[in-house]
């Protein structure tokens, strides 16, 4: 064997060991590298794909029409026209009436309050322009005007009006101040939302709704726009819709 003959036989060990050689221990990485770099781009193609929530529309319903649940009336936003009655009042027990809408949510509210041990009673739903007419009037004799007008609407300016509010009581409380301090005040506070409701004239927002804090006042919204009051942190209408504070007539 010369030396010719030498060099091929180590020229052919070198192909057939170093090949795989090179395939298994040189060539791998690269292949691993590009596997990293597919996943990163999958994960980018992800989150760049997420859907967005879309925005809330505050101008679905309107805040004007005494039809729409989401009727915004205060001590400037009588309603229109002052003597409105609604056409689909229901019953909800304790010689009550609500919109029927409103009458079945109040319904699973209730069924949620006994659920968690507590019981609530349908005390004040609607009340017709003429009974608020009542109402307000015995308000002014008993405790004078400004008092009266802290606490009750003049005519025509009543949510209770609108058979989409009512007072509710329990805990042995009616409606007084001490319902908010109750388990059924409280659950109700934290809880009316999930079922469309809200505490309309809540404590510390007296210069915007125009009325002291009303535990035991709830109204009905809808789950939609409670939900988003709710994550949003918005306690009133007014302030939510943009709305003058409505302080006064
Ligand atoms: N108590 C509320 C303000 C009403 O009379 O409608
Ligand atoms: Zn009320």
């Amino acid at each position: 064997m010369n030396i010719k003959h030498i060099l091929a036989v180590v020229a052919f060990i070198t192909l057939i060991v170093g090949g795989p050689a090179y395939v298994l221990f040189v060539k791998e990485p690269p292949k691993q590298q590009q596997t990293t770099t597919d996943t990163k781009t999958e994960q980018k193609k992800v989150i760049t794909e997420q859907p967005k929530e879309p925005a809330f529309d505050k101008t679905k319903y309107s805040y004007d029409d005494p039809t729409s649940i989401w009727v915004v009336s205060n001590k400037q936003r009588p309603l229109n026209p002052k003597n409105y009655a609604p056409s689909d009042l229901v019953s909800v027990g304790g010689g009550q009436q609500l919109r029927k809408e409103a009458a079945d949510n109040l319904s699973k509210l209730l069924a949620g309050a006994k659920t968690a041990g507590l019981t609530m009673s349908p005390l004040s739903g609607y009340r017709s322009y003429n009974t608020q007419v009542t109402v307000y009037g015995n308000e002014v004799k008993a405790n004078g005007q400004a008092v009266a007008d802290s606490q009750s609407a003049r005519p025509g300016y009543s949510e209770h009006q609108t058979g989409l509010a009512i007072d509710v009581g329990g805990g042995g409380c009616g409606i007084e101040d001490c319902f908010g301090d109750t388990a059924a005040g409280k659950w109700l506070a934290a809880n009316a939302h999930a079922y469309g409701f809200i505490i309309r004239y809540p404590e510390g927002k007296q210069d915007v709704t125009g009325y002291r804090y009303e535990p035991w006042h709830i109204r009905y919204i809808g789950t939609d726009l409670a939900a988003e009051m709710h994550k949003k942190g918005a306690l009133t209408l007014e302030e939510f819709f943009g709305l003058p504070a409505a302080p006064s007539y």
